[in-house]
């Protein structure tokens, strides 16, 4: 009995002890996870603290892990990631990465692990990485790249860095398998030990950029050896961080004198008098056509004496910006610099402190074409030293840029520049005017301005028509009404217009640029104006969203009409109204009522029209009208009849009845009414009967005869009944059918006759179904049901019969009466 308990003991242990350590395993497992993924499965994890990689959705495309705390990365951190293209590792603190780390990322195409702890490189972190393009390994701790290459296998690398602070020795076959590149960086600063061709077999090689700061100062056949290996007609070279003291540092760059390199490009160099003659020996009669030094500091006093002879007509090009002359007092530039500044057709100096070149420099740019002076300190007086009077200045000149100077003249700056008679383009952006003089003389082949950026608030003929690109943005324009007739480009953005210029001032306009303005609206009206715009940005305006704006834009966004609206549609936002503030007008809805109302108030008056003249069609049909009237005159014709009663009871109390019966007939049938019954039985002749008691006459009330004129009819009628025994209806298809006024008429017989069957006769003149008579009647209806009627015969025989039924339906009641 105790063992088969033990066993399950035992087995009970095991399974918690599993589960606990499962448990424990996942939380020790605990990898967070990042979901900052967009749609385009980019995941963005970068400055997240993270201490692991975190778990991301295997479907993701690029995933961004940079400045975290990763340390390592584990074989199955990454498992898993076949379509992850781009993945960004640098800024961690990586020291760790599992050998097969990277091995199923088959899909990748740019690793980024630079700024990390990496104390060595590992070739097999790469070897599955087939796709690889680009490959960032800068400023690792490693001192070497080591055996064999890391790079082997990696067929399709086309951008690679590598180097940093630690990095001492580069050996022959360490790039083995780097075939092509379009990009190398090396940062060899601490460079100490380089096997000449480590770097040789790269070809072609588009743009190598290198880091040799300490080589060129301290071990110049090694920093030749590498510009040997990497110096080729179509590469371009780039120094950066060079600090040329002596003839001998600049020693190095005779190797890419004698690679042919023709682009050479310096960054952050700081260069004294005596390695510039170096150099410019040494580049003498050198293919160089472009040389630009970004961050340039000469430490000398510019004597250059010594390099006079050199042969510079090669360069076609020269770029400084941000040039610093440590002694700006001892400064002199004594040489004549004719042998260097004659030749190129392109010059820069940008950002460099200039505040004055004198003329004679400015006449020895014969064949400058292109003149970038943007970004330094040149005046009206300055400007006007440089640009003096002498023949032939700068004659070929069609490109001059002094944006970003402290000119404040414009009639000046136009005086000075009518002398150049080739210029197409100035850029005088970002300086300081404030006024446009009313008129100016500029170039004649003038196309391209640009003035923006300055503290303009109008315009003025000063502009000159022959301007096919103008760019005004940034002023404090509010108007503009000059014709430019050549105009293609106007740029009036961060102005303060309220509409659209005209389009009639620009026939040839084809772009339009006026954003962050205060533009309320614009329409088909106002583009229809330009007759050749093609595209328009209007966005960040203060546009009040009227339900025609609204629509004429998302047309405009659909692509309807000939003019492209090329900013983004989120940059349309209604300012107004109010409850609309801050909407992209893309994405307003507008209601009807809104922006249909004339069409909604005609409508909802038309509606309410139309349900009045339904309810009145509907009254009419109802005969609403007619029994309201009715019971007016009912009540009404009561009201008098009890008055009538009083007074007669007053003066007698025998009723005084006056007539034997009062005949209600409609208009139609007076005839049988006046032809025969009156005769009949007004008039009676005995011949005619075979009765020797010729009948009595009676006397009868006709509403025709008897009623007292100018009385109301109502009145009349009540009466004429009080005043008469019986009252004789003569029905009729002519009486239930005939025209209103008898209607009325009748009806009031009905309503009033209050004595019921006994005291009404009727009369059928023909033969009438209960079922013919209107609805309404249904007094008489209830009548003709209840009280036998004599019918009207045809035959002539038959009526002696029916006058007699008559009569004595007259006098019988008589009789009982009596
Ligand atoms: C993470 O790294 C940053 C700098 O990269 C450091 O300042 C911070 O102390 C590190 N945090 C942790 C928790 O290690
Ligand atoms: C540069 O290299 C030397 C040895 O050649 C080494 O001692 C020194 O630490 C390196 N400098 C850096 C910043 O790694
Ligand atoms: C420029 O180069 C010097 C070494 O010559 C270096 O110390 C400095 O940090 C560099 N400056 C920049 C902005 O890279
Ligand atoms: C600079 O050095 C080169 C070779 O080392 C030498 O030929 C040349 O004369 C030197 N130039 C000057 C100005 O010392
Ligand atoms: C002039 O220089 C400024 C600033 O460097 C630049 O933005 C502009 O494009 C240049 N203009 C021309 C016409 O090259
Ligand atoms: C005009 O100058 C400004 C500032 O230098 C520049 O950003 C802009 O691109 C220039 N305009 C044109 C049309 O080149």
């Amino acid at each position: 009995m105790g063992q088969p308990s033990c066993c399950c003991c035992t087995f009970l242990l095991l399974l918690s002890v599993t589960l606990c350590r499962g448990q424990r395993l996942n939380a020790d497992d605990g990898r967070s996870s990042c979901s900052r993924c967009n749609l385009q499965l980019f995941c963005n994890c970068s400055h997240s603290r993270f201490m692991h990689v975190p778990l991301v959705t295997d479907r993701a495309l690029a995933l961004d892990l940079s400045f975290n705390n990763i340390t390592v990365v584990t074989d199955d951190d990454l498992a898993g990631h076949r379509l992850l293209r781009v993945l960004d590792l640098r800024g961690n603190s990586l020291s760790v990465i599992h050998p097969s780390a990277f091995d199923s990322l088959w899909s990748l195409e740019e690793l980024d692990l630079s700024n990390n702890q990496l104390p060595a490189l590992n070739h097999s972190w790469f070897r599955k990485l087939e796709a690889l393009q680009r490959l960032n390994l800068l400023n690792n701790p490693y001192r070497y790249l080591g055996s064999p290459s890391v790079f082997y296998g990696l067929i399709r690398l086309r951008r690679l860095a590598f180097g940093g602070p630690a990095l001492e020795e580069l050996r022959r076959g360490d790039l083995c398998g780097v075939t092509q590149l379009e990009e190398l960086t090396v940062h060899g600063n601490n460079l100490s030990s380089y096997d000449s061709g480590a770097l040789a077999d790269i070809w072609p090689l588009g743009r190598v950029t290198l880091s040799l700061h300490g080589p060129f100062l301290t071990n110049v056949p090694l920093a030749s050896a590498v510009l040997a290996d990497v110096s080729y007609p179509e590469t371009s070279v780039i120094l950066k961080d060079l600090h040329l003291i002596g003839n001998l540092s600049v020693q190095p760059l005779r190797e890419s004198a004698r690679g042919r390199v023709r682009s050479l490009s310096l960054q952050n160099l700081s260069i004294s008098d005596e390695a510039l003659v170096g150099f410019l020996v040494v580049s003498d009669g050198m293919p160089l056509t472009t040389l630009s030094v970004d961050g340039l500091t000469l430490t000398g006093e510019g004597r250059l004496e010594h390099a006079s002879w050199t042969d510079h007509r090669s360069m076609d090009e020269f770029f400084v910006r941000k040039l610093v002359v440590l002694d700006i007092f001892k400064f002199v530039m004594t040489a004549k610099m004719n042998f260097l500044l004659q030749y190129q057709r392109k010059l820069s100096f940008i950002d460099s402190k200039l505040f004055l070149f004198s003329c004679q420099t400015i006449q020895l740019m014969v064949s400058v074409q292109y003149l970038d002076l943007s970004d330094n300190l040149l005046t009206d007086l300055t400007l006007g030293c440089m640009l003096c009077e002498k023949d032939g200045l700068l004659k070929d000149l069609r490109v001059l840029n002094m944006s970003g100077n402290i000119l404040k003249s414009l009639s000046t700056v136009s005086r000075l520049v009518a002398k150049l008679t080739k210029l197409t383009h100035l850029d005088i952006s970002r300086n300081s005017y404030s006024f446009m003089p009313s008129s100016c003389s500029w170039p004649s082949t003038l196309r391209f301005l640009n003035i923006s950026r300055a503290k303009l608030t109008t315009i003025s003929p000063c502009l000159p028509t022959s301007l096919e690109v103008l760019d005004l943005n940034n002023n404090d324009l509010s108007a503009f009404t000059l014709p430019l007739p050549a105009l293609r480009e106007l740029y009036l953005s961060g102005n303060k217009f309220l509409r659209l210029p005209s389009g009639k001032l620009f026939p040839n306009l084809q772009t339009l640029t006026i954003q962050s303005n205060t533009l309320n609206t614009f329409g088909h009206s106002d583009l229809r104006s330009y007759r050749r715009l093609q595209t328009l940005q209007a966005g960040q305006n203060k546009f009040i969203c009227s339900c025609d704006f609204v629509t004429f834009l998302r047309s405009q966004f659909k692509g309807d009409g000939d003019v492209k609206l090329t900013d983004e549609g989120d940059s349309y936002v209604c300012d107004s109204p109010l409850y609309l503030q801050g909407e992209p007008v893309g994405r307003v809805r507008l209601s009807v009522v809104v922006c249909q109302r004339v069409l909604f108030v005609s409508l909802s008056c038309g509606l309410a029209l139309f349900v009045w003249i339904l309810i009145c069609v509907l009254l009419w049909k109802l005969h609403t009208f007619w029994y309201l009237k009715m019971t007016w005159a009912w009540l009404k014709a009561k009201r008098s009849s009890k008055v009538r009663r009083r007074r007669k009871a007053k003066e007698s109390s025998e009723a005084l009845l006056s007539f034997d019966a009062f005949v209600s007939y409609s208009e139609r049938d007076a005839g049988w009414v006046e032809n025969f019954l009156v005769p009949e039985l007004e008039e009676p002749s005995g011949t005619d009967s075979d009765d020797m008691r010729s009948p009595q006459p009676l006397t009868l009330c006709l509403h025709k005869r008897d009623f007292i004129p100018g009385q109301w009819i109502v009145d009349n009628i009540m009466s004429a009944i009080e005043r008469s025994r019986r009252t004789i209806f003569v029905l009729s298809e002519n009486f239930v059918q005939s025209d209103w006024c008898r209607y009325e008429l009748d009806f009031s017989h009905f309503w009033l006759f209050d004595a019921g069957g006994d005291a009404a006769i009727l009369i059928l003149l023909e033969p009438l179904a209960k079922d013919n008579v209107p609805k309404r009647f249904c007094k008489l209806r209830k009548l003709m049901s209840s009280t036998t009627y004599l019918e009207w015969p045809q035959e002539e025989e038959r009526r002696e019969e029916f006058w007699r039924s008559l009569r004595s339906a007259l006098k019988g009641e008589d009789e009982e009466d009596s």
